[in-house]
């Protein structure tokens, strides 16, 4: 029997994509035969209405030495994140003496940065020891390790208290996030700030965005599912703010109960997911049709480009595309390569369909016919990017929110 994950009332998924791999397990040939597969089954709590998925490997299979996300890799999301560090300086800081951030899942530093230029106390907590290393390497104090209550315990006792926490697609990544909050509540000054955003689950309702869904994913949040969790360890939304990373994500920013006031966002952002009844069951069940009449036009339109011998390919390996690929049985037959532009991911092959990744070059040097947009969330820094390949009459294939040719 599952039970959810915050309330612990017993669950049962609404739908499943299959068997899946690691989302980002980029793999060689040699490791094909030991690849691990688990069920991707989204469940909704309709008591505490946390959306999370039912199994999830272990963390450790897909966080480690060989972690092949890099936050630097997008420039759109370079900049977001020097937005965000000013921001948090400005809106947060300016009067704070002596200020002490940390941030979890700190990645190669891209937020962190800032503050180590700034000379601002900080402290990074990523448990990927690559990545961790090009934060070192920029000068941003990084801890090794998974975060724990026992760690927050730990960085108390030697930095003290700290007046912002802050994470950035890493919170729903937490299977444990009770205990993950209770750390944080420990390790947050009462005056202090918890800061971080996620995708979010009306966007992922809205435009059938179901690649969302992946085993790092545990969670998909919303305000209310949000509040509820976080009320366990006497923390409130006093502002969510929508974000166009991702595809649609959400900032939460929360602080001791009854210590600000509560921003008028929180209750116009409740009341929409009120309307979008991401409360009701129903909703969900409408979304497994959506996902199916998705898959089935995708793998149709792909069908079709290869009974016509187009030459089909796909840009940009992301960690979503492998729900997509696996879950519409999409395979080396339709797509001859995905290039990328992350040095750890090429001359692999994709989790599952094993279609093979290449640098971004083999696209630039011999265009396709059409190109499966899977960074579909960076389409505009793409489109900016590649209107060479518009003007030799390359085609686009998307799939969020409607599967079409563009
Ligand atoms: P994300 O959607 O999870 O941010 O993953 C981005 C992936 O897409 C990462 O592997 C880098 C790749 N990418 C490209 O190959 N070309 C691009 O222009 C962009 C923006 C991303
Ligand atoms: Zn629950």
């Amino acid at each position: 029997m599952n039970h959810c994950r915050i309330c612990h009332k017993q669950l049962s998924p609404f739908m499943s994509f299959g068997k899946m791999p690691i989302a980002n397990g980029f793999l060689t040939q040699q490791d094909f035969a030991k690849e691990q597969f688990f069920e991707l089954a989204p469940a909704f709590c309709n008591n505490c209405q946390m959306l999370q998925i039912i199994e999830q490997p272990a963390p450790e299979a897909m966080f480690h030495e060989n972690y092949a996300f890099f936050s630097q890799t997008s420039a759109h999301m370079t900049k977001h994140f020097a937005t965000l560090a000013n921001q948090i300086q400005t809106d947060y800081l300016s009067t704070t003496r002596n200020p002490f951030i940390v941030e979890l899942g700190s990645n190669d530093g891209i937020l962190l940065q800032h503050f180590a230029k700034a000379n601002i106390r900080h402290l990074g907590i990523e448990p990927s020891a690559n990545v961790a290393k090009v934060a070192q390497q920029h000068g941003v104090n990084t801890l090794t390790t998974f975060f724990t209550t026992k760690v927050a315990e730990q960085i108390l006792n030697t930095y003290g208290a700290a007046d912002i926490i802050t994470a950035s697609n890493v919170m729903c990544h937490l299977p444990n996030l009770l205990d993950i909050a209770e750390g944080i509540a420990l390790l947050l000054k009462p005056t202090g700030y918890l800061i971080f955003e996620d995708p979010y689950l009306g966007d992922v309702i809205e435009k059938t965005s179901y690649d969302q869904i992946y085993d790092e994913h545990v969670f998909l949040f919303s305000v209310n599912s949000v509040a509820n969790t976080f009320s366990k360890v006497g923390l409130e939304i006093i502002d969510a703010i929508c974000q166009p990373t991702h595809g649609g994500s959400m900032r939460y920013i929360l602080a001791t109960k009854g210590k600000n006031p509560i921003h008028h966002r929180v209750t116009s952002q409740l009341h929409y997911e009120e309307t979008l009844k991401l409360q009701e069951i129903n909703t969900y069940l409408n979304f497994k049709k959506n996902c199916e009449h998705s898959k089935e036009q995708l793998l149709s339109l792909l069908d079709n480009l290869i009974a016509e011998n187009h030459k089909v390919v796909g840009y940009a390996a992301t960690s979503k595309s492998t729900t997509v690929i696996n879950y519409c049985n999409i395979t080396t037959k339709h797509l001859q390569y995905i290039c990328d532009t992350t040095p750890i991911k090429q001359g692999k092959f994709s989790p599952g369909a094993h279609i093979p990744i290449t640098a971004y070059e083999t696209f630039a040097n011999n265009y396709p016919d059409y190109a499966v947009l899977f960074a579909w969330n960076h389409a505009k820094e793409i489109f900016a990017k590649e209107q060479n390949y518009n003007q030799q009459g390359g085609k686009w294939l998307t799939f969020v929110p409607n599967v079409k040719i563009l």
